[in-house]
């Protein structure tokens, strides 16, 4: 499977913060935003990664990433001119998507609990196995901002709207999408909506009407951050320091993950850990030590 990471987008509702620089490489806590929506595709066990943004953001990203490999990964850019929708990104992606199944993750998007490493798999080994599309409910207060998925009394997906005034359920629909190759062509066909983009819900719709769409529902101990706010990122940092903190294991770091996959090897984590003369060099090396 490959991994397509989303980062462009005009920004403008963290100005005066994203003026400059964009909104994915802005920090949470102790690291760049894109490094927790590569942390997940990283613990879904994908190594070839698209990472899609802006003209002007594009460099950034090419210094902070570079080609993968310190991570053993495999990492291509391409550029978004406009923001023409989420289900842009595998127009833009298609040949780097080539034959193969694709998992989609929104460079803003911030997960983290226990088990999601599994649910991650399980995502992967389904739709390469039943060649359909997995998506995920998650349980929000306000969900009217979102994608969000209407069930029958038995829990069966109806549908799944976006941004409703009043929406069906509670269930919002995260920036994490899992497809078979079937992405591309259907992304091809999507007209764009009112707001102009062509939207992820109008191919989750399509895989729904297909009988092709499965929903997983995030439970109630995983945490999906937002970052869309300055209080939504203020929380998200706040987060992960705490947790970080109490348990002096860190969240979403990637040279971890690359180790514990067996993606690089303990010299290549010592010599990461010891570019960095802060705490997450410390801990890179704790890692590296097995604490
Ligand atoms: O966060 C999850 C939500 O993301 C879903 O529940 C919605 O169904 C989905 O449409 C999307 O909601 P938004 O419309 O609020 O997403 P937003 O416009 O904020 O874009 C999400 C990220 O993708 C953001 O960091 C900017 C980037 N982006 C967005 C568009 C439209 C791009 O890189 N290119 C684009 O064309």
């Amino acid at each position: 499977m490959k991994g397509i990471i989303l980062a462009g987008g005009s920004g403008t509702r963290l100005y005066p913060l994203t003026r400059a620089v964009s909104k994915q490489m802005l920090p949470c806590y102790d690291k760049p935003m894109i490094y927790y929506p590569l942390s997940v595709l990283m613990l879904a066990e994908i190594q070839d990664v698209l990472i899609i943004s802006t003209p002007r953001d594009i460099p950034l990203f090419k210094e902070l990433l570079g080609d993968g490999q310190w991570l053993g990964m495999r990492f291509e850019y391409a550029v978004q001119d406009k923001p023409r929708g989420l289900a842009d990104a595998f127009i833009i992606g298609e040949r780097f998507i080539g034959q193969d199944t694709v998992c989609l993750t929104l460079g803003d998007n911030i997960f983290f609990g226990r088990g999601f490493s599994l649910v991650l798999k399980n995502a992967v080994h389904k739709v390469e196995s039943e060649q359909n599309g997995v998506v995920f409910g998650y349980y929000v207060k306000n969900p009217s901002s979102y994608g969000v998925v209407e069930f029958s009394s038995n829990w069966k997906v109806l549908s799944i709207e976006e941004k409703p005034e009043r929406p069906k359920s509670h269930y919002a629909v995260p920036g994490l999408y899992f497809y078979d190759n079937d992405v591309v062509g259907i992304a091809k066909n999507i007209a764009p909506s009112a707001r102009g983009e062509i939207e992820i819900t109008a191919v989750n719709n399509t895989y729904l009407a297909a009988d092709k769409l499965s929903v997983e529902l995030l439970g109630r101990g995983m945490a999906w951050l937002d970052t869309g706010t300055y209080d939504g990122l203020l929380d998200a940092s706040n987060f992960i320091a705490t947790i970080q903190k109490r348990e002096g294991m860190f969240i979403s770091c990637v040279e971890e993950i690359a180790y514990l996959n067996q993606w690089i090897t303990q010299d290549n984590l010592l010599t990461l850990a010891s570019s960095y003369k802060t705490e997450y060099g410390d801990y890179l090396r704790q890692v590296a030590e097995g604490f």
